[in-house]
């Protein structure tokens, strides 16, 4: 095999590693950047500028462990838009519980072609009903 050849050769399994890496794995992204996931905060930007998201994509949830003078931050993915936007938490599936998020955080991969509904039980609900730390994320692909 001439060595150009052989270059070209590599040169396919390496981009065929990189095409399939790209299809099954996706970004992973930190939930609110460097400030994690935090009470009170309102995500609306932070889920624009990270729009589109796409199918295995991962969000990374990052937040403090529970402590004596704080409300204990978790992590809820709501069924549906209506209890979303009413912050009924009866139907909502903790995915992230108080102490999962410090360190590296917890990880959620978008596997699916739906709506991912998240938002914060914190304070009794108060922030979601205000709007704040809550966000929908729609994978696109
Ligand atoms: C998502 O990941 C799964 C499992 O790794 C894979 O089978 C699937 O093809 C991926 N989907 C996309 C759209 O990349
Ligand atoms: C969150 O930020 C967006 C965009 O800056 C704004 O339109 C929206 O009213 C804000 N929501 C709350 C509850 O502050």
């Amino acid at each position: 095999m001439k060595a150009s050849a052989k270059v070209g050769a590599v040169w396919l399994v390496v981009m065929a590693c990189v095409v399939t890496k790209g299809m099954s794995e996706g970004r992973s992204i930190v939930v609110g950047d460097s400030q994690g996931w935090r009470a009170g905060t309102n995500y609306t930007d932070w889920a624009v500028q990270n729009s589109p998201f796409r199918i295995n994509d991962t969000l990374v949830f990052k937040y403090p462990p529970p402590a004596k003078w704080s409300a204990a931050p978790s992590v809820y993915l709501m069924p549906d838009l209506w209890s979303f936007v009413t912050c009924d938490f009866k139907e909502a599936k903790l995915v992230g519980r108080p102490t999962e998020g410090s360190g590296e955080g917890f990880e959620f991969q978008l596997n699916r072609w739906q709506p991912y509904y998240f938002a914060s039980a914190d304070g009794s609900g108060y922030d979601c009903i205000a709007g704040l730390t809550k966000f929908v994320a729609t994978p696109m692909n």
